[in-house]
């Protein structure tokens, strides 16, 4: 399988280059009678684009989404819901000296490898363009959560770090994080990285970020047993998003350093109760209930206006400053396309079980 579709039973496939005619994607499997329209997957979609802020790519792209199939009458039909979002303001003369120059960093290289022959306007099929039908898979999988689970699950995400300035999780406010551009929970540290991101777009640099997921209100019982352990899927999920280079799930990487046991058990209000959330909601594969959390690292915006040293398709040495329009820190775009790939995993897990165990019961005795 050329690896263009994800998930088993709510399946999202996508399509399209970044300088082509659209992007697109095709979700299947959402069952029948969701209420679905255009403006509401429209305001998830406004927070990916571009041109946003100063501190985003200049890029003006509408992303418009035009659904093509599967809803009728504002409410899905249950047959494959395909969309797409034209691309415009394509500076595709931009990316001329691209052609035969490899950019650091970028898929340049490893896509003429594979396929011989590469879309390298804009960086084709490899441009986080291709998230913009994420994002779409992901709003439409929030609905079936929703219609699944009440309307008081939650997929959120808050950008914590920039580069080497971290928020005070005491100052934690997600109320705070649809209030600045950066999708930062702590407002002091918001300023902080204004003045930062100015400073390294004016240095021609750019910076990494790490963003933390949490997913709340889900019962026990998403996941399944062995490969498609619900904590697989959500670290390929967000593995795959363009310039994650690291997804941690409860205290992941920090599980090293501890020493004692694990999320102790006791019963409150006649309930079970988990005393910690070290495994970020997930127990061999299978939700427990608590918040699932992850975290994801990603890398600093390849191209950057700095002069650095690549080869040409010939493999003659060359230096490369990469000009055009790009963002000096690609996390503060990623954080709607992080909630989307949450979403499509938990609601393929959630449909998985409906179908293999029935309806969503009471915690089992
Ligand atoms: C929202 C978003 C926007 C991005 N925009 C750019 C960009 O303008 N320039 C760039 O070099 N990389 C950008 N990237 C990262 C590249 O798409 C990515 O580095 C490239 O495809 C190589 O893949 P890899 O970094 O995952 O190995 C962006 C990533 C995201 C998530």
């Amino acid at each position: 399988m050329p690896g263009n579709t994800f998930c088993q039973f709510f399946r999202l496939t996508t399509w399209g280059e970044s300088h082509g005619i659209a992007i697109g994607g095709v979700v299947d499997g959402v069952p029948p009678g969701l209420s679905l329209t255009a403006e509401c997957i429209q305001t998830d979609l406004n927070r990916r684009r571009p041109g946003n802020h100063a501190l985003t790519s200049p890029r003006v792209e509408k992303d418009e989404i035009e659904i093509l199939s599967g809803v009728f009458e504002g409410k899905t039909l249950g047959t494959p819901i395909a969309f797409m979002v034209r691309n415009q303001d394509h500076h595709s003369k931009d990316y001329d000296a691209l052609k035969s120059v490899y950019r650091p960093g970028h898929g340049d290289y490893a896509y003429q490898q594979k396929y011989g022959h590469r879309d390298y306007r804009g960086g084709g099929r490899a441009s986080a363009r291709e998230t913009i039908a994420r994002v779409v898979g992901g709003t439409i999988g929030k609905v079936v959560l929703k219609s699944l689970f009440g309307k008081d699950i939650k997929i959120r995400a808050a950008i914590t770090q920039i580069g080497p300035l971290k928020i005070n999780p005491d100052h934690w406010d997600w109320d705070e994080v649809s209030q600045n551009a950066f999708s930062c929970p702590d407002k002091d540290m918001a300023l902080q990285w204004e003045k930062y991101l100015t400073d390294i777009k004016e240095q021609g640099k750019s910076a990494g970020a790490l963003i933390e997921i949490y997913a709340t209100g889900f019962p026990a019982g998403l996941g399944e047993p062995v490969f498609d352990k619900l904590n697989a899927d959500l670290a390929k999920g967000l593995m795959s998003i363009n310039a994650v280079k690291a997804v941690e799930i409860g205290d992941g990487f920090a599980s090293v350093s501890a020493e004692s046991s694990y999320d102790e058990m006791v019963m409150k209000d006649d309930t079970p109760h988990f005393l910690t959330n070290h495994a970020g909601g997930i127990l061999a594969g299978i939700s427990t209930g608590q918040p699932i959390i992850c975290k994801i690292a990603v890398k600093p915006t390849s191209s950057i206006p700095q002069l650095r040293q690549t080869i040409t398709t010939d493999h003659a040495e060359t230096t490369l400053s990469v000009t055009g329009r790009h963002d000096p820190c690609v996390a503060i775009r990623a954080v709607p396309i992080a909630e989307a790939m949450v979403s499509l995993v938990l609601s393929d897990h959630a449909l998985r079980w409906r179908g293999q165990c029935g309806t969503f019961g009471e915690i089992r005795k």
